[in-house]
């Protein structure tokens, strides 16, 4: 098993602050019976472009790649694929670093194939969604080097440019997310850049509306052909302060070794909201989705992304969900009682919740949550939880398979330049970006070729889509019925959210209910046999009985359901007539 510490990931670094109403253009806008738009029930599935599948047999995934799996992803049950960035770049962050946002990277296919992606995905109803690097371009965008060319530079303002303290002495402390100072001295203009992540990523300056308008082109441009939203990334560090003024600092450091900072001057600014609410405009003018990158501390600040008036995302990422139930040591641990109170929060809040458990920079929550023993069990248990709650899900690929980590073990077999830079504190991301696995055959069937640029673990053989879809009991056989039951059942999709058996340390029970529809998900948080017992008259289902719809490791009535460790019991509830 691997066992690994979680990185304490967060573009905040540090706990202490590391981190509807809106008129839709009306001939476009879709809606379903209840008036929801699409996005409120479909089920996003994020894809790592460069580790789907790999059509052309060089080693590196292409969108041709992730045509050839859309019977897959139909079949699973997914209603949008969340791209991650597929234009052309240097590759420094992997595609985050952004040389030309309307054209597709070349090793990962041409406009034709995004088109045809496209198209096939359609017939499929399945949605594109890219990846909107809002707050950065790559240094090698045409847009940064005539910035850089000189100080009078017609772009010169579109990014952050200042005067250093002195010699040598950047403009202030900020530190990069990715570790040193956030500013880059340029030689030949002798003026100072400020990137918050890697130095060849400067940021925009968002505070010249030339930008905004250059940005929400951008947008447009891929709506008219035919992207159905954006994930929109590090949007809390749009804007900077304008005077500069230093970070407070805080005792200890960093894995980069830097001072640790209270990030109260580069990070969550309230300008960000206006920025948001303009490209809420333009994305509901196009009946498309905005999901967030939203690192939040609280509930109350992941509802300010939401937007006052409901203006600015529609779907914010709850990225404190991959966080929860954190032990000493990294790990984490499903724990009824934590997960409970953060749903609670999340109920309380009003709002749509956007579960997420992993993602391609958070080590993969098979990893996270696995003790060893009942790690399918417990992979089970996490789908079966946060994909029967209230709210739009957003998967990360091979989680339905229960993929798991498979980290460097050596310095010199590390990709990403954090991991890299961080060895060994920040072993960096690669072990959740391995390619997705197919099947037993050798490179689980990512591609017949060149060797895939990270490498498969050996529990490929076991946990691949094409193993696991003839085993009734696997952890993407869950998956689907879960999916199905989404998709299917009025009260997984439409109903409330109730709280049952609050005190059961171990148990997380609740109802789903719509109108005269109820479902009970009852799923044991615990390595160990439990019962749950449940009477439902107080929720004025008096004599209620149970169908099972869903179960794994459990069985029984209403009156008495036996869970094994980390069992899942899934049942319609009816009234007697
Ligand atoms: C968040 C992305 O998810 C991450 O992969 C990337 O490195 C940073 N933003 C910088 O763009
Ligand atoms: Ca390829």
């Amino acid at each position: 098993m691997l066992r690994r510490n979680i990185r304490a990931w967060s573009w905040r670094g540090i706990a202490l602050g590391v981190a509807c109403a809106t008129p839709l253009a009306a001939a476009a806008a879709q809606r379903d019976a209840q008036g929801h738009a699409w996005w409120r029930h479909a089920v996003f599935y994020e894809v790592y472009p460069r580790s789907f599948g790999d059509a052309n047999n060089d080693g590196l995934g292409d969108l041709s790649g992730i045509t050839q799996h859309l019977d897959y992803l139909r079949d699973l049950g997914v209603d949008a694929i969340w791209i991650t960035p597929c234009y052309p770049s240097p590759q420094v962050d992997f595609g985050y670093d952004v040389s030309d946002y309307e054209n597709i990277a070349p090793e990962y296919g041409s406009l034709a194939d995004f088109d045809r992606l496209q198209a096939e995905a359609k017939k499929r109803g399945i949605r594109i969604i890219f990846d909107f690097v809002v707050n950065h371009t790559s240094d090698k965008h045409p847009w940064f080097l005539e910035s850089q060319a000189s100080r009078t530079n017609a772009k010169r303002d579109w990014y952050v440019w200042r005067d250093g303290k002195g010699p040598t002495q950047p403009p202030n402390n900020w530190t990069s997310i990715f570790g040193g100072s956030a500013w880059q001295y340029d030689r030949a203009t002798q003026q100072y850049y400020y990137h918050a992540f890697y130095p060849e990523q400067p940021d925009l300056n968002w505070r010249n509306p030339a930008v905004e308008t250059a940005m929400l082109d951008v947008t447009r441009w891929w709506y008219t052909r035919g992207v159905s939203g954006f994930r929109l990334d590090a949007v809390n560090t749009l804007f900077e302060d304008p005077g500069l003024r230093d970070n407070p600092t805080v005792p200890g450091r960093n894995a980069y070794g830097d001072q640790n900072q209270v990030r109260k001057y580069d990070d969550n600014l309230p300008e960000n909201h206006r920025v948001l609410r303009e490209l809420r405009k333009v994305t509901d003018a196009h009946d498309a989705v905005l999901i967030g990158e939203t690192w939040t501390d609280d509930v109350q600040q992941l509802k300010a992304y939401y937007g006052a008036n409901h203006d600015e995302v529609h779907m914010p990422m709850d990225l404190m969900f991959t966080g929860l139930g954190r032990v000493p040591g990294g790990h984490q641990r499903l724990d009824a009682p934590t997960f409970r109170r953060h749903v609670a929060a999340m109920e309380a809040s009003g709002e749509w919740p956007v579960y997420v458990v992993s993602n391609h920079d958070i080590p993969r929550v098979a990893t996270r949550f696995a003790d060893g023993r009942h790690d399918d069990a417990i992979a089970k248990a996490i789908g079966a939880f946060y994909l029967t709650l209230r709210g739009t899900p957003v998967m990360y690929y091979g989680e339905e398979l229960g993929m798991q980590n498979n980290d460097p073990q050596r310095k010199e077999d590390v990709r990403d330049p954090i991991g890299i830079k961080g060895w060994p504190t920040e072993k960096g991301r690669d072990g959740e970006r391995t390619p997705m696995q197919w099947t037993a055959a050798p490179d689980a069937g990512f591609n017949t070729g060149a060797k895939p640029w990270l490498p498969v673990p050996p529990s490929a053989r076991t946990h691949n889509a094409q193993t696991e879809g003839q085993d009734s009991s696997s952890v993407l056989s869950l998956y689907k019925a879960v999916l199905k039951l989404r998709h299917e059942n009025p009260a997984v999709r439409e109903g409330g959210y109730v709280p049952l058996n609050e005190g059961d340390p171990n148990v997380m029970s609740y109802l789903r209910r719509y109108r005269d529809a109820a479902v009970l998900v009852v799923i044991n948080m615990s390595g160990e046999d439990r019962t749950a017992t449940f009477d439902l008259s107080a929720q004025g289902l008096r004599g209620a009985a149970g169908r099972p719809i869903i179960q794994s490791a459990a069985s029984g009535d209403l009156s008495s359901v036996k869970l094994g460790p980390y069992g899942i019991f899934i049942a319609d509830v009816k009234t007697a007539p």
